[in-house]
């Protein structure tokens, strides 16, 4: 069964699957201009097909091993999507991607979505270390993994490129044993 990580009565987050692509599809033509600013993929994310590629990949992923996304359901909307890139069973290593769409921001629901994931890297995968990697200047997606105690490891220089520019990446990290689940609350 696909696990379903309940952060509150109003905060799910579900295995994104792709008979989603509509409506997932829908809230990125929706928030273009938003995302856009930090995320290289939506200008190739012309169609709901797109999308559904995309998901086809994502719960393959969740199937056999490898990386997924959860959709995040707030009073039962899809407003956004945090996802695992992949995991490194040799090293119980993994990362972690995020977005919400514009009028969602601004409520707290990333950072308890994103300590939901950590939580279920280290006690449902066995991960030891959990990472993200933010613009140095995505100071909203870098708040995140600050408030909730990760490290500061270092910048990724011209890490990512974004249309028509590189952009240095701030690495976060938080170990196994350096994770206090009740941070988030
Ligand atoms: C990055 C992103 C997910 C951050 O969203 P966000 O809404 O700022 O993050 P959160 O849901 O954790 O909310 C945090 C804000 O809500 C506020 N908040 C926290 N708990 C709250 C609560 N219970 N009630 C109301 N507000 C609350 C916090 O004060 C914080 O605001 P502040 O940083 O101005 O102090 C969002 O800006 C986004 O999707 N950006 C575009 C894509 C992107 O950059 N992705 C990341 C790439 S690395």
């Amino acid at each position: 069964m696909d696990p379903i990580i309940s952060i509150s009565h109003d905060l799910v987050l579900k295995v994104l699957r792709p008979c989603e692509a509509g409506v997932l599809f829908s809230l990125v033509q929706k928030n273009r201009a938003h995302l856009r600013e930090w995320l290289p993929w939506v200008d190739s994310t012309r169609s709901p097909v797109d999308t559904r590629k995309f998901l086809e990949m994502s719960y393959g992923g969740f199937l056999h091993g490898a990386g997924f996304n959860f959709g995040i359901r707030h009073h039962g909307g899809l407003v956004g999507l945090v996802g695992f890139h992949g995991f490194d069973m040799a090293n119980r290593i993994t990362s972690l991607g995020y977005w919400l769409s514009e009028d969602a921001c601004g409520k707290g629901i990333m950072r308890e979505a994103v300590a939901g994931c950590v939580q279920y890297a280290f006690s449902d995968r066995g991960m030891n270390r959990v990472y993200v990697r933010c613009a140095t200047n995505n100071f909203r997606s870098k708040r995140i993994p600050e408030s909730l105690g990760f490290t500061h490891e270092g910048t990724q220089r011209e890490a990512e490129w974004l249309y028509d520019h590189f952009v240095d990446l701030d690495v976060y990290s938080v170990l196994a044993a350096e994770w206090d689940g009740s941070i988030a609350t």
